[in-house]
Protein backbone atom coordinates (compact mmCIF):
# COMPACT_ATOMS: atom_id res chain seq x y z
CA UNK A 1 0.00 0.00 0.00
CA UNK A 2 1.23 3.38 -0.49
CA UNK A 3 1.51 5.62 2.48
CA UNK A 4 2.04 8.68 0.85
CA UNK A 5 -1.00 10.16 1.86
CA UNK A 6 -1.76 12.82 4.51
CA UNK A 7 -1.00 11.95 8.41
CA UNK A 8 -4.78 11.87 9.01
CA UNK A 9 -6.40 10.10 11.43
CA UNK A 10 -7.99 7.84 9.63
CA UNK A 11 -5.00 7.20 7.27
CA UNK A 12 -2.71 6.29 10.27
CA UNK A 13 -5.20 4.04 11.69
CA UNK A 14 -4.66 2.01 8.74
CA UNK A 15 -1.16 1.57 9.41
CA UNK A 16 -1.98 -1.00 12.26
CA UNK A 17 -2.95 -3.40 9.14
CA UNK A 18 0.74 -3.59 8.07
CA UNK A 19 1.90 -4.26 12.31
CA UNK A 20 2.37 -8.20 12.30
CA UNK A 21 -0.24 -9.49 14.74
CA UNK A 22 -1.74 -6.67 15.22
CA UNK A 23 -5.43 -6.69 16.50
CA UNK A 24 -6.39 -5.04 12.89
CA UNK A 25 -4.98 -7.66 11.05
CA UNK A 26 -6.28 -10.42 12.57
CA UNK A 27 -9.75 -8.69 12.32
CA UNK A 28 -9.10 -8.44 8.41
CA UNK A 29 -7.96 -12.24 8.28
CA UNK A 30 -11.28 -13.24 10.43
CA UNK A 31 -13.91 -11.13 7.75
CA UNK A 32 -11.69 -11.92 4.53
CA UNK A 33 -12.26 -15.58 5.98
CA UNK A 34 -16.10 -14.88 5.59
CA UNK A 35 -15.96 -12.72 2.68
CA UNK A 36 -13.97 -15.57 0.73
CA UNK A 37 -17.44 -18.00 2.06
CA UNK A 38 -20.47 -15.71 0.83
CA UNK A 39 -18.72 -15.40 -2.60
CA UNK A 40 -17.80 -19.00 -2.49
CA UNK A 41 -21.75 -19.90 -1.66
CA UNK A 42 -23.15 -17.38 -4.43
CA UNK A 43 -25.10 -19.34 -7.54
CA UNK A 44 -24.05 -18.04 -11.09
CA UNK A 45 -24.44 -14.61 -12.22
CA UNK A 46 -23.53 -11.45 -11.03
CA UNK A 47 -22.56 -10.78 -7.43
CA UNK A 48 -23.59 -7.11 -6.07
CA UNK A 49 -21.36 -5.93 -3.12
CA UNK A 50 -21.47 -2.71 -1.05
CA UNK A 51 -19.36 -1.47 1.67
CA UNK A 52 -20.20 0.98 4.19
CA UNK A 53 -16.75 3.37 5.23
CA UNK A 54 -14.41 1.50 3.07
CA UNK A 55 -11.10 2.35 3.89
CA UNK A 56 -8.65 1.08 1.50
CA UNK A 57 -11.24 -1.85 1.04
CA UNK A 58 -8.74 -4.32 1.97
CA UNK A 59 -11.68 -6.67 3.25
CA UNK A 60 -13.07 -6.80 -0.15
CA UNK A 61 -10.02 -6.24 -2.33
CA UNK A 62 -7.85 -8.81 -0.23
CA UNK A 63 -10.01 -11.74 -1.23
CA UNK A 64 -11.32 -10.91 -4.71
CA UNK A 65 -8.43 -11.13 -7.07
CA UNK A 66 -7.40 -14.01 -6.68
CA UNK A 67 -11.04 -15.53 -6.08
CA UNK A 68 -12.81 -17.61 -9.16
CA UNK A 69 -15.48 -15.18 -9.16
CA UNK A 70 -13.77 -11.98 -9.39
CA UNK A 71 -15.13 -11.47 -12.62
CA UNK A 72 -18.90 -11.35 -11.38
CA UNK A 73 -18.68 -8.90 -9.02
CA UNK A 74 -20.20 -5.65 -9.34
CA UNK A 75 -18.95 -3.40 -6.22
CA UNK A 76 -19.61 0.06 -4.70
CA UNK A 77 -17.29 0.80 -1.90
CA UNK A 78 -17.87 4.15 -0.15
CA UNK A 79 -15.02 6.20 2.16
CA UNK A 80 -14.98 9.84 2.85
CA UNK A 81 -11.27 10.34 2.73
CA UNK A 82 -10.53 10.69 -0.70
CA UNK A 83 -6.78 9.33 -0.13
CA UNK A 84 -7.81 5.93 1.17
CA UNK A 85 -10.28 5.92 -1.56
CA UNK A 86 -7.63 6.48 -4.34
CA UNK A 87 -5.86 3.52 -2.93
CA UNK A 88 -8.65 1.23 -3.18
CA UNK A 89 -9.28 2.44 -6.34
CA UNK A 90 -5.57 1.84 -7.07
CA UNK A 91 -5.75 -1.78 -6.20
CA UNK A 92 -8.69 -2.66 -7.70
CA UNK A 93 -7.73 -1.34 -11.06
CA UNK A 94 -4.12 -2.80 -10.79
CA UNK A 95 -5.69 -6.01 -9.87
CA UNK A 96 -7.82 -5.52 -13.17
CA UNK A 97 -11.27 -5.29 -11.10
CA UNK A 98 -13.24 -3.67 -13.40
CA UNK A 99 -16.56 -4.32 -11.54
CA UNK A 100 -15.46 -2.37 -8.48
CA UNK A 101 -16.49 1.78 -7.74
CA UNK A 102 -14.87 3.51 -5.62
CA UNK A 103 -16.96 6.53 -4.66
CA UNK A 104 -15.91 9.58 -2.23
CA UNK A 105 -18.68 10.22 0.22
CA UNK A 106 -21.01 9.56 3.21
CA UNK A 107 -21.48 6.26 3.12
CA UNK A 108 -24.99 7.09 5.29
CA UNK A 109 -26.19 7.74 2.10
CA UNK A 110 -27.90 4.97 0.82
CA UNK A 111 -28.29 6.69 -2.67
CA UNK A 112 -24.70 6.06 -2.96
CA UNK A 113 -25.65 2.47 -3.75
CA UNK A 114 -27.59 2.75 -6.69
CA UNK A 115 -25.32 1.15 -8.70
CA UNK A 116 -25.41 -2.31 -6.99
CA UNK A 117 -28.50 -2.06 -4.37
CA UNK A 118 -30.10 -4.21 -3.94
CA UNK A 119 -26.58 -6.67 -3.07
CA UNK A 120 -25.64 -9.75 -2.52
CA UNK A 121 -22.78 -9.08 0.18
CA UNK A 122 -22.99 -5.92 2.67
CA UNK A 123 -19.76 -5.30 4.53
CA UNK A 124 -20.26 -3.31 7.46
CA UNK A 125 -16.61 -3.28 8.66
CA UNK A 126 -14.87 -0.30 11.21
CA UNK A 127 -18.52 0.86 11.30
CA UNK A 128 -20.20 0.02 14.32
CA UNK A 129 -17.97 1.04 16.84
CA UNK A 130 -18.41 4.73 15.61
CA UNK A 131 -21.53 5.02 15.77
CA UNK A 132 -23.83 5.93 18.75
CA UNK A 133 -26.01 2.26 20.14
CA UNK A 134 -29.06 3.97 17.98
CA UNK A 135 -27.50 4.51 14.99
CA UNK A 136 -26.44 0.65 15.13
CA UNK A 137 -29.70 -0.46 15.73
CA UNK A 138 -31.25 1.60 12.90
CA UNK A 139 -28.67 0.48 10.50
CA UNK A 140 -29.33 -2.79 11.20
CA UNK A 141 -33.04 -1.94 10.74
CA UNK A 142 -32.68 -0.32 7.40
CA UNK A 143 -30.10 -3.31 5.88
CA UNK A 144 -33.13 -5.38 4.57
CA UNK A 145 -33.66 -1.92 2.05
CA UNK A 146 -30.46 -2.57 0.43
CA UNK A 147 -29.85 -6.53 0.51
CA UNK A 148 -31.32 -9.24 -1.95
CA UNK A 149 -32.91 -12.08 -0.06
CA UNK A 150 -30.78 -14.35 1.08
CA UNK A 151 -27.87 -11.87 1.24
CA UNK A 152 -24.60 -11.86 3.60
CA UNK A 153 -24.25 -9.06 5.84
CA UNK A 154 -20.20 -9.38 7.50
CA UNK A 155 -20.01 -6.22 10.03
CA UNK A 156 -17.34 -5.79 12.89
CA UNK A 157 -17.79 -3.98 16.41
CA UNK A 158 -15.19 -4.39 18.71
CA UNK A 159 -16.17 -5.89 22.63
CA UNK A 160 -14.57 -3.72 24.86
CA UNK A 161 -17.22 -3.39 27.98
CA UNK A 162 -20.20 -2.70 27.80
CA UNK A 163 -20.11 -4.98 24.87
CA UNK A 164 -22.72 -3.82 22.36
CA UNK A 165 -22.51 -7.18 19.95
CA UNK A 166 -25.21 -9.56 21.78
CA UNK A 167 -27.52 -6.96 21.11
CA UNK A 168 -25.99 -5.97 17.59
CA UNK A 169 -26.87 -10.05 17.29
CA UNK A 170 -30.53 -9.38 18.57
CA UNK A 171 -31.04 -6.55 16.82
CA UNK A 172 -30.02 -8.58 13.29
CA UNK A 173 -32.52 -11.17 14.32
CA UNK A 174 -35.40 -8.68 14.80
CA UNK A 175 -34.31 -7.42 11.48
CA UNK A 176 -35.11 -11.20 9.81
CA UNK A 177 -31.04 -12.42 9.45
CA UNK A 178 -29.70 -15.53 10.41
CA UNK A 179 -26.48 -15.59 12.17
CA UNK A 180 -23.75 -17.52 10.18
CA UNK A 181 -21.34 -16.97 12.63
CA UNK A 182 -19.90 -14.47 15.11
CA UNK A 183 -15.63 -14.70 15.42
CA UNK A 184 -14.07 -13.87 18.19
CA UNK A 185 -10.08 -14.16 19.06
CA UNK A 186 -9.00 -14.79 22.53
CA UNK A 187 -7.11 -12.07 24.21
CA UNK A 188 -8.80 -9.96 22.04
CA UNK A 189 -11.77 -7.78 21.45
CA UNK A 190 -12.43 -8.50 17.78
CA UNK A 191 -16.05 -8.80 17.01
CA UNK A 192 -16.48 -10.24 13.32
CA UNK A 193 -20.73 -11.13 12.70
CA UNK A 194 -21.60 -12.69 9.75
CA UNK A 195 -25.63 -12.97 8.67
CA UNK A 196 -28.01 -13.63 6.31
CA UNK A 197 -31.16 -12.59 5.39
CA UNK A 198 -33.65 -15.62 6.00
CA UNK A 199 -36.41 -12.78 5.72
CA UNK A 200 -38.16 -10.73 3.46
CA UNK A 201 -36.08 -7.88 1.74
CA UNK A 202 -37.28 -4.18 1.76
CA UNK A 203 -38.02 -2.18 -0.61
CA UNK A 204 -34.89 0.44 -1.54
CA UNK A 205 -35.30 3.78 -0.12
CA UNK A 206 -31.84 5.69 -2.16
CA UNK A 207 -33.12 8.93 0.20
CA UNK A 208 -32.47 6.79 3.32
CA UNK A 209 -30.05 8.52 5.61
CA UNK A 210 -28.48 5.65 7.81
CA UNK A 211 -26.14 7.13 10.65
CA UNK A 212 -24.03 9.74 11.83
CA UNK A 213 -20.36 8.39 11.99
CA UNK A 214 -19.19 10.44 14.83
CA UNK A 215 -16.59 7.53 16.59
CA UNK A 216 -12.30 8.09 16.05
CA UNK A 217 -12.00 4.13 16.26
CA UNK A 218 -10.71 4.32 19.45
CA UNK A 219 -8.55 1.59 20.98
CA UNK A 220 -11.34 -0.99 21.01
CA UNK A 221 -9.50 -3.58 19.03
CA UNK A 222 -6.70 -4.25 21.72
C1 LIG B 1 -12.61 2.12 11.23
S1 LIG B 1 -12.24 2.59 9.57
C2 LIG B 1 -12.81 1.15 8.68
C3 LIG B 1 -12.26 1.03 7.30
C4 LIG B 1 -12.58 -0.30 6.62
N1 LIG B 1 -14.00 -0.56 6.55
C5 LIG B 1 -11.89 -1.42 7.34
O1 LIG B 1 -12.53 -2.13 8.11
O2 LIG B 1 -10.69 -1.57 7.12
C6 LIG B 1 -13.54 3.75 9.29
C7 LIG B 1 -13.49 4.42 7.93
O3 LIG B 1 -14.67 5.18 7.77
C8 LIG B 1 -14.36 6.35 7.05
N2 LIG B 1 -15.47 7.28 7.30
C9 LIG B 1 -15.71 8.07 8.37
N3 LIG B 1 -16.89 8.68 8.25
C10 LIG B 1 -17.41 8.27 7.06
C11 LIG B 1 -18.62 8.53 6.37
N4 LIG B 1 -19.55 9.35 6.88
N5 LIG B 1 -18.82 7.94 5.17
C12 LIG B 1 -17.89 7.13 4.64
N6 LIG B 1 -16.73 6.82 5.25
C13 LIG B 1 -16.50 7.39 6.45
C14 LIG B 1 -13.01 6.75 7.60
O4 LIG B 1 -12.33 7.62 6.72
C15 LIG B 1 -12.35 5.38 7.72
O5 LIG B 1 -11.67 5.04 6.55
Amino acid sequence: MDHTAPDRHWVRWHRQYDVEGSSLRRRLALVQRRVGQALDAQPAGEIRVLSMCAGQGRDLLGVLPGHPRRGDVRATLVELDADLAAEATHVARAAGLDGVRVVVGDAADAGLYNYVAPVHLALVCGVFGNLSDTDVQRTVEQLPRLCQPGATVIWTRHRRSPDLTPRVRGWFADAGFDEVGFDVEDGYLIGVGTHRLAGPALPYQPDAHLFDFVGDGGDGHR
